[in-house]
This record gives structure tokens, C-alpha cells and sequence, in this order.
């Protein structure tokens, strides 16, 4: 029997603007990100500087307009003036986080000049696990002071005439983690926090924070944590940082795709208490959230701890880490995940999907100098294209299935944009059924006229398909025009893009 869905979309049911911000990726001084990612002197497509150019373009298609750097775990060792000044008289140091040397080859400048040529803004994360509030404080006035103070004028030695002017800064990074150097307790972070927001602020007014929440929802501090450092820190951060990998150990995929019902409560429970200290603080500023690391995260997770553990003496420059080989089934669940990103873009300003190059990554490159893409550089591609504007709430009637861990999961899920022109409408929508093909009955009417003009759909009949060099493109999407404009199916176990231009009324 043929399966229906129904799908309200109003121009009235306003979610929000969508921050195009939403669309931020992440690059950690990890693995292959930077160093045989980004940065790469001697490749064919190496620039004047280092930079791949063949990893700019495939960066410039996902388009992420902040990204958060340069960690991460790897910034609670990190001393940022071992990354400035002359490359020769950098030195290498342990990261502690990842048990490698870093060559400090790629600093703050450095990064500055690659997200020009990508077109990003920086979120730059300041180390208090092991330095503190004067740290940071020198960070920002060689980043932000146009000179006439030691560090602003360090800079302009450093062949930076002009100020980096960076606007995001993150204090901290996950230091509710056992495995953090310099884990606190939430008071004496959300103390560090309030401090250092302060102090930054006090020397640049025009900058935002962001303060770090749990390193996810599973650790024993989660909401103690958020709750003690809004109640601390209210009037001077800016953001609360949250951070969500979906794991599928158990190679079951209707409870994976089922998981981003947990992301959804994930991001209201935090919004209701920050709505909640807002009432308490008094305060008259609004504080929103900057998922600033989600993803997928499983397939190499342990090996990767045991080859760390297990390394002893070596301390490798740049090893192979946290390279995951995304199948069909992780573009599901990011594809599901941007929808929900999109239906929370209320309360969701920032986002970063973690990471950018190699290292839980969209784009790939080899040790032989190729790059690909990733399966899940799609989902991100199409939704950083086609998802930027106003964020249209969807009224979904469909079936629903239980899984392992959840009950009355809706098999359809969906979002909508209005383009900020306001000629286009998106529907970002998935079919997360295993057996049904579902055909949608749209209900576009408060438009007008609309005409649908493509529906790029993801789809695949193995949810074990990889992309790599060696087999090529497995999991890719296909472009289709169909004549019925109202009546749309979605396959089985498919995220799709319906793409239709708003005619004038
Ligand atoms: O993205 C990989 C790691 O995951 C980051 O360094 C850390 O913040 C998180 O635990």
C-alpha cells in the first residue's frame, strides 16, 4: 500500500532568520586538519603561503561563514605566541590532548589569512585551562588593538599592519571533561568565564562570547554545569555552547535516525533555562546557543584512544586521527540534524560541524595529495546553499515507528526557507522509514502561486555506502523535475531538497 504524509508549510508559522552562521565548521590543530589538510607547502595547489587551493574550493562550495578554531582539546596546552613571528624560530611543542607534536607552523595569523581567502569569520577559542584571563586579554589586544600597545604592535612586527578585528571569541573548551587539562568544577568555570568575559569586554566592547557548556548531554555535570555558569556569568556572555556526536554501535538505523528527537530536546532544555535565568537574573540581554561541535563520531573512536594510548614514547607530527569514513546512514543523521538546526534557529545563532578537513570531515585528502568529498558533504553543501533566510515551521502528519531507545518517532521530518529574497521556498525534508516509500501531500497555498523546479534527493540502498578515492562516489545526490507539483514522494530512507520559486500573488 502506497504511504502518505502531509505537510503544512504557512509563510505565517515564522521560526526565525536563520544566522547564516548556522553553516560553521570547525579546524582543530588535530590530526590532518590543519597540517595535510588546510596547509600543505610543496603540494601542487599549495598558494604563496602553504594553503591547498584544491581544499579552499572544495571550502568555499560548503561555505561556512565563521569557523571556530583552534581548538577543541587541543587548546587547553595551547601558547599562542608559539604561533606568531618568524615560522623558523617557532618552536614544537606537546599537545597533550592528542599526544602529538605541534610544529606551530600554522598560528593566529596564518589562520586569519586562510579564512579570508575562504570567506569565514573566526570564532577563536582562548586557553583558560592553562593560561587564564591575562592570556587571553594579550590575544585580543594582538588581534584587535589597531596599535600602540606591546602586543597590537607585536603584530604590525609580524607584517600585520591592520587588526584582525575577530568579533567571536570562546573561553574554553569542554572543561567539564575528565580528559581536559585543567578540568574545573562548573563553579570555578562558571567564575573563569564570567571573568574573562568581563576583562575582554572591558578591552573591546565591540566583541561576543561565547562560554562553553558540557561537553554534551551524557556527562555527569550536564545542566548543573549550564545552569551555575548562566547564573554566574549572565550579563557577559553572549552565547552558551553546546556539543552533540550521534554514535551507531549497534549498526541499528532506525534508532540512529531516531536520535536527533534527542537533539531537539537537547537544544529546548537549554533554551528553557536560559529563558529560565533570564527571569531569575533580572537581565535584560538574551543569551543563544552556539552548537559549535555536532556531528557523527563512532567508527574510528576507539581505535584512534587505543593507537594514542598504546603510542608510548612517540609523539608523531600530524598522524591519521579521527578520519571517519562516513557511510549513507551519517549523511542521514546530518542531513536530520541541519533540519533540526534550522527548526531551532530561534535559539540556535551559531553552529560548527566538527570538523572541517579530515578529522571528522566532509572534505578528505590522501597522503598522495587528492581531496574528496566526503558522504557527508552533501547534506551540508545543499543546506548551507539553499537554507539561508527566514526558517518556515513545517506541520508534518505521518506515521510514526518506536525504536530502541525512543517511541512515536515521526518517519517524515521537515523544514522550510523562504530565501532572504524572498522568491524561493526550500523544503528540507527525510524519509527515515526502511521499508516505505512516502508519497507528501504539500500544502503550500499561503504562497500563492509556486512552482517546483528541482528535487535533489540523497539517497542510496545500502546504508553502508562510502565515498573514497579507490571506489569513487558511491553516496552522491540526483537532481530530478517532476510534472505533479503537489504530491511528492520521498524514498524510502531518503533526505531531500524540494526546491520551488514563489511566484508573485
Ligand atoms: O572534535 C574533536 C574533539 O571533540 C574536540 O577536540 C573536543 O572539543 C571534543 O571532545
Amino acid at each position: 500500500m502506497e504511504k502518505k504524509a502531509k505537510v503544512i508549510v504557512d509563510k505565517d508559522y515564522v521560526i526565525s532568520k536563520v544566522d547564516d552562521r548556522i553553516y560553521g565548521s570547525f579546524v582543530e590543530n588535530l590530526g590532518r586538519c590543519v597540517y595535510g589538510g588546510i596547509y600543505e607547502p610543496g603540494h601542487v595547489t599549495a598558494d604563496e603561503n602553504g594553503f591547498r587551493e584544491d581544499v579552499i574550493e572544495l571550502v568555499k562550495e560548503l561555505n561556512p561563514p565563521i569557523i571556530r578554531l583552534p581548538g577543541g582539546n587541543f587548546v587547553a596546552t595551547y601558547v599562542w605566541e608559539d604561533g606568531v613571528g618568524p615560522k623558523e624560530n617557532r618552536p614544537c611543542k606537546p599537545d597533550l590532548a592528542w599526544k602529538c607534536i605541534e610544529t606551530n607552523q600554522v598560528g593566529t595569523n596564518e589562520y586569519m589569512d586562510w579564512l579570508k581567502k575562504v570567506n569565514a569569520e573566526a570564532m577563536m577559542t582562548v586557553n583558560v585551562g592553562t593560561r587564564g584571563i591575562l592570556d587571553a586579554l594579550n590575544l585580543l589586544d594582538y588581534c584587535n588593538r589597531k596599535g600602540g600597545t606591546y602586543y597590537s604592535d607585536l603584530r604590525r612586527l609580524h607584517g600585520y599592519e591592520e587588526p584582525h578585528n575577530i568579533k567571536t571569541w570562546a573561553v574554553g573548551n569542554e572543561l567539564d571533561g575528565v580528559w581536559q587539562v585543567g578540568q574545573t568544577t562548573p563553579f570555578e568555570y562558571a567564575r573563569i568565564a564570567r571573568e574573562t568575559a568581563k576583562a575582554m569586554k572591558r578591552q573591546d566592547g565591540s566583541i561576543e562570547i561565547v562560554a562553553a557548556g558540557s561537553a554534551g548531554q551524557e556527562y555527569s555535570t550536564f545542566g548543573v554545569w549550564e545552569q551555575t555558569l548562566i547564573e554566574e556569568a549572565y550579563p557577559y556572555i553572549d552565547y552558551i555552547s553546546l556539543h552533540q556526536y550521534y554514535r551507531n554501535d549497534e549498526q541499528d538505523t532506525s534508532n540512529f535516525l531516531a536520535k536527533t528527537l534527542a537533539f531537539d530536546d537537547y537544544i529546548n532544555s537549554i533554551g528553557s533555562l536560559i529563558d529560565y535565568m533570564k527571569v531569575k537574573n533580572k537581565a535584560t540581554n538574551d543569551i543563544y546557543i552556539s552548537l559549535d561541535e555536532w556531528n557523527v563520531w563512532y567508527h574510528t573512536r576507539a581505535k584512534d584512544m587505543k593507537d594514542i594510548k598504546l603510542r608510548g614514547d612517540e609523539w608523531p607530527i600530524a598522524p591519521h586521527l579521527l578520519e571517519e569514513p562516513y557511510n549513507f546512514e551519517d549523511a542521514l543523521v546530518v542531513g536530520a540534524m541541519l533540519i533540526a538546526l534550522l527548526r531551532n534557529s530561534d535559539r540556535v545563532k551559531i553552529a560548527a560541524y566538527a570538523q572541517l578537513i579530515n578529522v571528522l570531515a566532509p572534505i578528505m585528502t590522501d597522503d598522495n595529495g587528492r581531496s574528496w568529498k566526503n558522504t557527508i558533504f552533501y547534506p551540508i553543501y545543499y543546506t548551507s546553499k539553499y537554507g539561508r533566510g527566514t526558517a518556515i515551521k513545517s506541520i508534518i502528519s505521518c506515521e510514526k515507528y518506536d525504536s530502541k531507545d525512543f517511541t512515536d518517532v515521526p518517519v517524515i521530518d521537515a523544514v522550510a526557507v523562504v530565501s532572504k529574497e524572498g522568491d524561493e521556498l526550500t523544503i528540507f525534508a527525510i524519509n527515515k522509514s526502511m521499508e516505505d516509500d512516502i508519497t507528501l501531500s504539500l500544502d503550500l497555498r499561503s504562497f500563492g502561486t509556486v512552482s517546483l523546479k528541482e528535487i535533489i534527493i540523497l539517497k542510496n540502498g545500502d546504508v553502508y555506502a562510502i565515498n573514497s578515492l579507490q571506489y569513487g562516489e558511491k553516496v552522491k545526490p540526483i537532481s530530478k523535475k517532476i510534472e505533479d507539483q503537489r504530491e511528492i514522494k520521498l524514498d524510502k530512507l531518503s533526505w531531500n531538497v524540494l526546491r520551488f520559486d514563489i511566484k508573485a500573488n
